[in-house]
């Protein structure tokens, strides 16, 4: 079987990314992204394209055009492709049975009812977004109960590994592609087809193939694990803070055994991002209805104490300035969920930004990419507060590190971006409220020569 035309259903974090890197390492094939936002495709066909991702522009420009499109055009797109990635998003519910926790799959179910209504022809239908387990069998039965004579369907999980920050290098220099398919002569066809596509760039030792259940629940495993050596270290980093102890040390102690590993062992103010929380909530959900309260119960710490660390920080901030933060400026560096995006979705900042509205401060923030409406957008919205307009009234966004720190109390920095390193701080310090405070969330200071221009620095995981 081979694949001439892909079709991407979601032109998001994953889908854009994803498809432009299939594009330039696959010039054979044509690939068009489709969204049913207008404006997210315009943008992906504007100069400035909807998400930050270092490389990505280049990589757009040389395909747009040629063999990559961005399209409204969802009918022909998916009627003309052998292939359909399914990359929309699924975010936890809101509402209704599994509010909170499972993962809402309305987009997902939508996007299969739009390939059944317009396919005319074979397809192999491929699930990208993040799923629960058996959310290929929605897809397949969806499909099934409504396909016209002729057109059949194969459904393959293959989720996506990338981070965002470094999508592009994820993409080009996978680990690991995996992909999960039916046990038939059939589903065994479409895997080797996807594999195909893949081989184009990514050495065949590196895609792993297996059913489909198990690659569902492997993305979610990763995810789980991953988030899961984030909380470990976070909590020590209480550890050290109570008693001397340097998280640093630790984490490089314990991550020289190779067992373990030295990545992610950053302790910071808590993990943020669209996926680690939702993905976990899922598993947690999913062992829920499979009458596995133990398993729910070991996965629900890990959340739980991603908000206590987020907390714990908030509190140290809050204590330091003598208890009291009401009518003080606070500058915020860094919004993103982690440096090089401009994605804020359950970013620590917002938590921070937040505890620290309610407490009555005057926030100044700055973050190198997102968009000044975007932090607006997430401290204001009515999820956050009945207040917005005290809220708004409170808030100030700067195009600069140094116009935000002007006459500040503190600076609470959230966000791990470099150019937070190069700062001058002995400037900083002469234009700030006296005693000058620093909260280093991120641990990216030189904190002794903080100290010795005059701050009062505290960060996390080491006492100062
Ligand atoms: P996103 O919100 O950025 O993008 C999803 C897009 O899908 C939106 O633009 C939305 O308008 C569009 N959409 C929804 N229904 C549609 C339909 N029927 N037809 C066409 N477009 C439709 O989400 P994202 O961050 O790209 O994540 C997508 C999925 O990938 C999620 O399941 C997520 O868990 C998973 N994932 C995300 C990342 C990441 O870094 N963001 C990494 C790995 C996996
Ligand atoms: C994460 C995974 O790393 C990807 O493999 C996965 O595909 C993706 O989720 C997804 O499914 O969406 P992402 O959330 O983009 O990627 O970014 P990460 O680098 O994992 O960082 C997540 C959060 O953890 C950030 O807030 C980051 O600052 C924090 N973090 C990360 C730490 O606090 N310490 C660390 O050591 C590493």
């Amino acid at each position: 079987m081979v694949i001439e035309k892909i079709c991407c259903l979601g032109a998001g974090y994953v889908g854009g990314p994803t498809c432009s890197v299939i594009a330039w390492k696959c010039p054979d094939i044509k690939v068009t992204v489709c969204d049913k936002s207008i404006e997210r495709i315009n943008q992906w066909n504007s100069d400035k394209l909807p998400i930050y991702e270092p490389g990505l522009d280049e990589v757009v420009k040389e395909c747009r055009g040629k063999n990559l499109f961005f399209s409204t055009d969802i009918a022909n797109s998916i009627q003309e492709a052998d292939l359909i990635f399914i990359s929309v998003n699924t975010p936890t519910k809101t509402i209704g049975n599994g509010k909170g926790r499972a993962a809402d799959l309305k987009y997902i179910e939508g996007a299969a009812r739009m390939i059944a209504d317009l396919a005319t022809s074979n397809k192999i239908v491929v699930e990208k977004s993040t799923v629960p387990v058996k959310a290929a069998e929605i897809i397949m039965k969806i499909l099934r109960a409504n396909t016209k004579p002729g057109v059949e369907y194969q459904i393959l999980s293959n989720p996506e590994f990338l981070a965002e920050g470094t999508a592009i290098v994820d993409l080009v220099e996978s680990e690991r592609v995996l992909i999960g398919g039916e046990d038939t002569p059939e589903g065994q066809k479409a895997v080797q087809a996807l594999c195909w596509v893949y081989e184009h760039w990514i050495p065949a030792k590196n895609i792993l193939t297996t059913n489909t259940w198990s690659s569902e629940l492997s993305k979610l495993a990763a995810n789980a694990f991953l988030a899961q050596r984030i909380s470990s270290i976070n909590s020590l980093s209480a550890v050290c803070e109570a008693t001397g102890a340097d998280v640093s040390e630790v984490a490089r102690a314990v991550g020289r055994d190779s067992r373990i590993g030295p990545k992610f062992l950053e302790a910071s103010i808590g993990f943020g991002g669209s996926c680690f929380q939702k993905d976990i909530l899922n598993l947690i959900y999913l062992s829920e209805c499979l009458n596995l309260p133990e398993v729910a119960a070991y996965w629900q710490q890990v959340v739980s104490f991603n908000d206590y660390q987020k907390n714990r920080f908030t509190r140290k901030v809050i204590e330091s300035l003598f208890n009291t933060v009401s009518d003080k400026k606070i500058a915020i560096l860094g919004f993103s969920f982690k440096k090089n995006t401009g994605d804020t979705r359950e970013s620590p900042a917002i938590c921070v930004s937040k505890t620290l509205l309610d407490e009555g401060a005057k926030l100044h923030i700055y973050d190198p990419k997102v968009e000044t409406d975007q932090i607006y957008y997430e401290l204001t919205h009515p999820q956050v507060t009945n207040e917005p307009e005290v809220a708004r009234k409170n808030i100030e966004i700067h195009s600069s590190a140094y116009s935000a720190v002007t006459g500040a109390h503190a600076i609470v920095l959230c966000t791990e971006w470099d150019e937070f390193k190069e700062l001058d701080f002995k400037k900083i310090y002469n234009v700030m409220m006296k005693p000058a405070y620093i909260f280093d969330g991120r641990k990216i200071l030189d904190h002794e020569a903080l100290i010795n221009i005059g701050f009062h620095v505290q960060t996390i995981g080491k006492r100062l």
